[in-house]
């Protein structure tokens, strides 16, 4: 099963970011072939339909093509104020965006129909984030995507890794290993 992992995030020592590897690692190891972007190495401005006329951006066009190409997706999500990062809010508004000038993706959401997405995230907070998924999984299923119903936020994730970007409690890898198995199991049925 083909996994796409990415983090809201591109702050050098993000929490999210960590998750993510961490994800991936265990999402292999289970035997998912996973790609895992940052979306750091993208260069996607703020949305604007005016700048969109101009042309959709280059990484935009790559971005949905990955997505689209990923039956199944882990999003690990900064929490700001109580919701999901910005960062997380302009690419899926650029990727849900449909691209006039090009038949493939007339369709808006191409990129993301019939996607299993497993959401995890992650703070120095007590709630972990837990506040950001309640605000992502609706975009998620807006964009006609499946959202798993395990979920993990980590908490006190200042606390949580290790030197080497390990996770030093069992029980959350043992959790995130569970949103990932949930995730790799419904886009196998789904595909069936
Ligand atoms: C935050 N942060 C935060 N944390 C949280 O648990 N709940 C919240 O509502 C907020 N709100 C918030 C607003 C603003 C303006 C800032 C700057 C920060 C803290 C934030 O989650 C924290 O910096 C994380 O470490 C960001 O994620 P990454 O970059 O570590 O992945």
């Amino acid at each position: 099963m083909k996994l796409l992992i990415f983090a809201g995030s591109t702050r050098q020592h993000s929490f999210n970011r960590k998750l993510a590897r961490v994800a991936a690692q265990l999402a292999q190891d289970s035997g998912a072939e996973v790609t895992h972007i940052e979306l750091a190495d993208f260069d996607i401005p703020m949305y604007n339909a005016d700048l969109e006329a101009r042309g959709t951006p280059a990484d935009v066009m790559r971005l949905k093509q990955l997505m689209y190409e990923h039956p199944a997706w882990i999003i690990c999500s900064p929490e700001y104020n109580a919701s999901y990062s910005a960062l997380l809010k302009n690419t899926i508004d650029w990727a849900s965006s449909p691209v006039k000038s090009d038949p493939d993706w007339t369709d808006e959401f191409k990129f993301s129909r019939g996607k299993v997405v497993g959401i995890l995230s992650a703070s120095p907070g007590a709630l972990g984030g837990l506040r950001s998924q309640s605000h992502l999984a609706p975009l998620l299923l807006n964009v006609q995507c499946w959202v798993a119903p395990r979920n993990f936020a980590l908490g006190h994730a200042g606390d949580a890794f290790d030197a080497q970007g390990q996770l030093v409690n069992d029980a959350h890898r043992k959790n995130v290993q569970a949103v990932i198995d949930q995730v790799l199991f419904a886009a196998q049925r789904l595909a069936a």
